[in-house]
């Protein structure tokens, strides 16, 4: 079966999502390995009770971002992956290595993107009054949350939402739509290109999630 490695930070909430799909033959493949950056993640247990292969890799131990890069780019490669998922990983990425995994490596973001590139999305929506958010799958490039999106999933911000619920509601989503993604890109329905990603020829991303 196609391989991924998938890289995390933290909870790994989304990492678990794609475990299930897997269990469930909703993934198109095999997680062969999670790398986190943060030896502390709970992702890495959930993880290792899967059975899958735990790396820790901390980017404390690296001079610059180019040599934390580097070594990580040497074990992705070892798992020899057909994708990389990058769900929760939360480091910005030298050009090198968006280069070296171009158009096959895609992120999940938890805003509507083009809205709210970079962090504390939530609070930011909330703050903005925004009756739309959600969170997007998208292609990674030397774009920092720029790249071609995949698959977008909205929900109406209710009038007493908290970041906190706000995040929760998203987060539901964000677990649908990122096992599908991953599924259409190992089944080759996606093509990635720097003008737009398109699945089966047709542009992304679709609506029909709204
Ligand atoms: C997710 O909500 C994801 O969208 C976000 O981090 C969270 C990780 O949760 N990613 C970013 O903000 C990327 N800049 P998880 O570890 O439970 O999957």
């Amino acid at each position: 079966p196609p391989r991924v490695v998938v890289l995390i930070s933290g909870n790994g909430s989304n990492l678990q999502a794609l475990i299930d799909a897997q269990s469930h033959d909703r993934l198109g493949g095999e997680i062969v390995a999670v790398i986190s950056n943060e030896p502390d993640a709970y992702g890495l247990k959930r993880a290792r009770d899967a059975g899958i292969d735990a790396v820790a890799l901390p980017h404390r131990e690296y001079d610059s971002r180019e040599a934390y890069d580097g070594a990580l780019i040497k074990v992705i490669e070892r798992h020899e992956p057909d994708v990389i998922v990058l769900a929760g990983f939360m480091r910005i990425l030298t050009p090198r290595f968006v280069q070296r995994f171009l158009g096959r490596m895609m992120n999940i973001h938890p805003s509507l993107l083009p809205a709210y590139q970079g962090l504390n999305t939530h609070a930011r929506a909330l703050e903005d009054n925004v009756t739309q958010h959600g969170c997007s799958v998208h292609f990674v490039t030397e774009e920092l949350d720029g790249g071609p999106v995949v698959l977008q999933a909205a929900l109406n911000v209710a009038d007493d939402d908290s970041i906190d619920t706000l995040k929760q509601k998203v987060q539901d989503r964000e677990h649908l739509i990122l096992p599908i993604a991953v599924q259409w890109f190992l089944q080759g329905r996606l093509q990635f290109s720097s003008q737009g990603a398109t699945m089966d020829g047709h542009p992304l991303p679709l609506h029909g999630m709204r």
